[in-house]
């Protein structure tokens, strides 16, 4: 298993120094999105989405709830994310609680196929499925929740070309079991089997990698008091690990827009 954190609240307050509630925006950026990208990946997906003021998105697989609260703050919109890590979901609610937003933005405890609300405008997934066996399966439960129209935006890591593995621990897998890795090509044409049409689909490889290279400066030039790394059991060498597959060809990283 490897979303063993707990507490993940107290850990940044502690590193940090003080309240999350006074953590900066900027700050919190670095803590909150539990993908490669930060931001400025969800930046890229908000426009496929659709969103606007009175509508609800469905953030499923949703961390640490930094991508549900940036689609919230910048579309207007409401979204409900949804996790099966019971302590991201408890720190997802309690950063949202410190920014304001839990009149908009909220948390279940659940996998998808069991939520109980449906009907949905808009749905996402941001570094997920690369834990998920039956993904067709994921993805058409995806589908069942959300109304005719509604859009799905992905941004998601694949099985690069190079045949040998990255090398583990990776941040979303410790040891292996629960890293299930297909092409690309594959995912797309498994989400539209599970009842999606595309609309766009890219590479975004070797953006997310220069992502990387200017994190990695920042992080050497001038370190934050916290940042993701440090909240992640063996955090530094599953986020070196991630890179190092991504320049090796051996990862790659696509973004989908699709319709249902
Ligand atoms: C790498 S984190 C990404 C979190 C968030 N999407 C983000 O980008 O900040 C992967 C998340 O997916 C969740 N997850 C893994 N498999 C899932 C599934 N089948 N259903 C829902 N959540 C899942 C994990 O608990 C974890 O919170």
């Amino acid at each position: 298993m490897t979303y063993t954190e707990s507490d993940i609240v107290r850990t940044v307050e502690q590193l940090a120094g003080q309240d999350v509630a006074k953590l900066s925006r900027q700050e919190l950026d670095g803590i909150d999105q539990f993908h490669a990208g930060g931001p400025q990946a969800v930046d890229r997906l908000i426009p496929g989405l659709r969103l606007g003021p009175g509508m609800t998105a469905l953030d499923v697989g949703s961390g640490f709830g930094g991508p549900a609260r940036q689609i919230a703050r910048t579309t207007g919109c409401g979204v409900v994310g949804i996790d099966i890590t019971a302590a991201y979901v408890a720190a997802a609610a309690e950063l949202t609680a410190a920014a304001d937003l839990s009149d908009r933005v909220r948390f279940v405890h659940t996998p998808v196929a069991d939520l109980a609300e449906g009907g949905f405008d808009a749905a996402l997934t941001v570094h997920v499925q690369m834990n998920v066996a039956d993904k067709r399966a994921f993805y058409t439960d995806i589908a069942a929740h959300l109304r005719p129209g509604a859009r799905l935006a992905v941004f998601e890591v694949c099985q690069g070309r190079r045949s040998t593995p990255p090398q583990l621990p990776l941040p979303w897998s410790l040891d292996g079991s629960d890293s299930f890795l297909t092409t690309g090509d594959a995912l797309c044409r498994t989400i539209e089997a599970a009842g999606f049409d595309l609309v766009e689909w890219s590479d975004d490889t070797a953006w997310v990698g220069e992502w990387f290279t200017a994190l990695g400066k920042r992080l050497a030039t001038a370190p934050p008091a916290v940042a993701l790394p440090a909240l992640l059991a063996d955090g530094p060498t599953r986020m070196l690990n991630y890179a190092i597959a991504l320049s090796e060809g051996a990862v790659t990283v696509h973004r989908g827009t699709f319709t249902k």
